[in-house]
């Protein structure tokens, strides 16, 4: 997704850490453009091994190299301790590989296994999600992640539901969406309501949120951080993150004397958050929803 915006951006990064490395699309295209070197990570292993596959000429020639982690637990990890990037890439959401799998549970398909692991990081599955988590703390994740103005009643019908029967399949998610949101509720609200679960399920909101600064830290002086995101909930927190990385001063507003940091860490480079083109839109229609924002760390 906006693949030619990134290799633009990244033009002149020799290292790059792509921390959603996926099927490998913006990876290669940014070894073809000339980066150096690529360290990619995915905390899905099947997506790390095609990925890695794909990618072997430029491994077996020293510049690509594959860790299997989540983002936003890089720090404990010896493979790249002390490692600093002249760019880091983080592409949100999932692939159209691990949509496609039905095995993987993340599609609303008759009959799919209500899994949505993103890796083996993941200890709780949706089903079990569904099945365990307390009536608020679904009508939390239905409203917030999920923008569902019924989220109360939608978790309500939940609970009621696995009392009888156990949440195991996308059917019986669909079947409680449709009791609530009508018969004529179709693909755009399972789409939005099965997001929200697995927004949940791999924990991504809150671990975006603490990747960020771990990962602004990995920059090397006027290294670039680039976010595409998928959700509003991702964009936002990318949003503020960067404005308040841009800012000189982070004291509250109302404090006589400033008393923070007192300078910008860096710069802002996409005032507007950056869209697909409307070719790109039309070849793949996930990608109206992508919202680019880039950030460059001070010299
Ligand atoms: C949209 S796809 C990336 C596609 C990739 N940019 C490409 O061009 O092929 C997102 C990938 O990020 C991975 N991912 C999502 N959250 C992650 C996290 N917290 N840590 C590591 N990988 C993550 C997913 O497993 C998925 O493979």
């Amino acid at each position: 997704m906006l693949a030619s915006e990134v290799t633009e951006l990244f033009r002149n990064s020799p290292t790059v850490l792509d921390c959603t490395l996926g099927g490998g699309g913006h990876s290669l295209a940014l070894l073809e453009a000339g980066v150096q070197t690529v360290v990619g990570v995915d905390r899905d292993p099947e997506a790390l091994a095609a990925a890695t596959t794909r990618l072997h000429q430029f491994a077996t020639a020293g510049r690509f190299s594959a860790v299997q982690s989540n983002y936003a637990k890089l720090d404990g990890l010896s493979s790249l301790e002390g490692m600093r990037f002249d760019g880091i890439l983080l592409d949100l959401g999932i692939s159209s590989h691990q949509i496609d799998d039905s095995e993987r549970g993340f599609s609303f398909r008759q009959g799919a296994r209500l899994d949505m692991r993103m890796g083996t990081d993941v200890d709780v599955d949706a089903a079990a999600l569904l099945n365990t988590e307390s009536e608020s703390s679904l009508t939390k994740i239905f409203k917030t992640f999920g923008d569902e103005p019924r989220a109360a009643r939608l978790s309500h019908e939940i609970v009621r539901r696995r009392e009888n029967k156990p949440f195991e399949t996308s059917d019986d998610l669909v079947g409680a969406i449709r009791a609530v949101l009508g018969a004529r509720s179709g693909t755009a609200e399972f789409a939005r309501l099965f997001q929200a679960v697995r927004i949940a399920v791999n924990d991504e909101l809150p671990g975006l949120e603490r990747a960020l600064p771990a990962l602004r830290d990995r920059l090397n002086p006027g290294g670039i951080l680039a976010v595409i995101s998928y959700h509003s909930g991702e964009d936002r927190i990318v949003k503020h993150a960067v404005r308040s990385w841009s800012a000189a001063c982070i004291c509250p507003p109302r404090q006589p004397t400033c008393t923070c940091r007192g300078r910008a860490l860096g710069v802002t480079l996409t005032r507007r958050a950056l869209t697909a083109s409307h070719d790109e839109v039309l070849q793949n229609p996930r990608a109206r929803s992508a919202r680019l924002r880039a950030w460059r760390s001070a010299e």
